[in-house]
């Protein structure tokens, strides 16, 4: 076996000037926002313009994303962009497994399995939030269903994205998932768009098995809706709350 070739040695304070002219021009301007600004404008966009995101926005977007550390370098993760037509085939194919009924279960648990304070109260506050919003009242089974099927609809973005994770990988590469995730969802605002990371895009993931011919050697985690949001479209006011820092934090000196 033969060493992969060393990389150069470089100071980190000169990876922007190296890394940033070997991006993709998309052809757009780049907002001048800060990073801080970036993170703290993020929310969780669930109507988006149909416009889907140009390959050359995509790309950069995901040359910046490909920065995120990982444990040990490993980058665990792989990737579904649908563009357009391919977007579309696959919210009809998931949309009509929904009818179909079938067994939509994911390949791993997103939740415990019992619900648990202080996190039951949190997730209901986030439900009756965000229903509350959307105008869809507590015994509206068919509004909330259509409400969660925006989810396979990605909330109308032109543009989404599928993530996968090799089967045999462990908690770890998980973590290092999602730093990704974030960090596409923070480079993203540096372009004026936003996105939803989407747990549901992981259900009914025999869908994505056949229709991409993804081998059961990989687990579909979920996916990614992108794109210009609709800004006064009600699901979009709606803010979640965060817990204060010293409410999750112990300072030792
Ligand atoms: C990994 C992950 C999966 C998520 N899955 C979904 C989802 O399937 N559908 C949805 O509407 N929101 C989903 N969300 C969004 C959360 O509900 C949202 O992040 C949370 O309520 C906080 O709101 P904010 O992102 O607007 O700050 C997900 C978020 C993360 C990080």
């Amino acid at each position: 076996m033969t060493d992969a070739p060393t990389p150069p040695l470089v100071p980190a304070a000169t990876a922007l000037k190296q890394r940033l002219p070997e991006m993709t021009d998309p052809d757009m301007q780049r907002s001048d926002m800060h990073v801080e600004d970036a993170i703290i404008s993020r929310r969780s966009i669930r109507a988006f313009k149909p416009d889907p995101v140009p390959e050359p926005l995509m790309r950069r977007i995901l040359e910046a994303a490909r920065w995120a550390p990982s444990g040990s370098n490993i980058q665990p993760w792989k990737i579904h962009v649908l563009n357009g037509d391919s977007r579309q085939k696959y919210t009809d194919a998931l949309i009509a497994a929904e009818e179909r009924g079938d067994d939509s279960g994911m390949e791993y648990n997103y939740y415990a399995p019992e619900w648990e304070e202080p996190f039951l109260a949190r997730r209901r506050a986030c439900g009756f939030g965000l229903y509350g919003a959307m105008g869809v009242t507590r015994g509206d089974r068919e509004g909330r269903r259509q409400a969660f099927l925006s989810n396979y609809k990605f909330f109308g973005a032109g543009t989404g994205m599928l993530f996968w994770i090799r089967s045999t990988l462990e908690h770890g590469s998980w973590l290092d998932y999602g730093t990704f995730i974030q960090s596409l969802s923070v480079a993203a605002r540096g372009w004026e768009l936003s996105t939803i990371a989407q747990g549901a895009l992981g259900e009914y993931p025999h869908v994505a098995h056949e229709m991409f011919s993804i081998s059961e050697d990989y687990t579909l985690i979920g996916g990614m809706s992108i794109g210009w949001p609709e800004e006064e479209a009600p699901a979009n006011l709606f803010q979640p709350e965060r817990l204060e820092v010293d409410e999750f934090t112990t300072w030792l000196d």
